[in-house]
């Protein structure tokens, strides 16, 4: 049985290119993923209408969504809301508590998100994430209850992989431990932020990251999203990017496990 995921990223509305967003509306539903993984940045600055843009888009969805939210759904500099109520607008339009393990399930499928999005840190760069020992936790307590035939996702916006194109941009906080826990037990980590695509193998587990989707916040790579399918040992991340009209596939990278449940490039 093979199981669709499409994942998208870094929609910044507030920064959409009003083009892209209507081609990839109809791409989602040609493609039918059994799930749209949310990969956070749904707005530029957590702006009311911003929020009101994100909202209505993921309501045109018709495929279950797993939305996460990234460090832009906070409310910047605006820093009475930053620190009172930073979380206070992402509750209302996505009515989903920000701190709650979010999980889905179809058939084939198990996938948990968590927000790596901090409102502050002990850095400068606020834009940082990181994943807490219980959200692995509680991660993990997901995966376990799930059949070992299904596939497992942790979706997150921040990456869990970084290359060299986008070392600049930090990696999840704890992410070695994090990786360690999850190793033999997650199948795939799906994340943001970078607005580059690219997928890997990370503590035995498939990495894919997206691209901005259809912002024009872009970091040397056109807008784009990717198809995953899993078939049992074997799954496939497909990038689809804008070409200046209609989305082409850009890249397709084919993984394998073993039966240690430990993923590799295949060959
Ligand atoms: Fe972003
Ligand atoms: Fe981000």
């Amino acid at each position: 049985m093979t199981v669709r995921i499409a994942q998208i990223s870094d929609l910044h509305f507030g920064r959409e290119i009003d083009t892209i967003v209507t081609a990839l509306a109809s791409e989602l539903s040609e493609r039918a993923p059994a799930l749209v993984a949310v990969c956070g940045d749904l707005t530029q600055t957590a702006r009311e209408r911003e929020f009101v843009a994100a909202r209505s888009f993921l309501d045109s969805i018709a495929a279950p969504t797993l939305v996460v939210p990234g460090n832009h759904d906070l409310p910047g500099w605006r820093v009475w809301s930053r620190f009172a109520r930073p979380w206070r607008r992402w509750r209302r339009h996505l009515g989903s508590e920000p701190f709650e393990t979010a999980t889905a399930v179809s058939p084939g499928l198990v996938a948990v998100g968590v927000n790596t999005a901090r409102s502050w840190g002990f850095h400068p760069d606020w834009s940082r994430g990181r994943i807490n020992t219980r959200q692995v936790e509680e991660s993990l307590a997901v995966f376990e209850e799930s059949s070992s035939s299904d596939l497992r996702v942790l979706v997150t916006h921040h990456p869990f992989l970084l290359t060299q194109a986008s070392r600049t941009r930090g990696m999840v906080g704890r992410s070695a431990a994090a990786l360690v826990r999850l190793k033999a037990k997650c199948d795939l980590l799906l994340g943001g932020h970078t607005h580059l695509s690219y997928c890997g193998a990370a503590g035995g587990m498939v990495v894919a990251q997206s691209g901005t989707a259809f912002s024009n916040r872009l970091k040397g790579e056109p807008n784009g999203y990717n198809l995953i399918d899993a078939d049992g040992p074997r799954m496939t991340v497909t990038t689809m990017q804008w070409n200046g009209s209609k989305f082409e596939e850009s890249a397709r990278n084919d993984f394998e496990r073993d039966d240690t449940r430990t993923w590799h490039p295949a060959h």
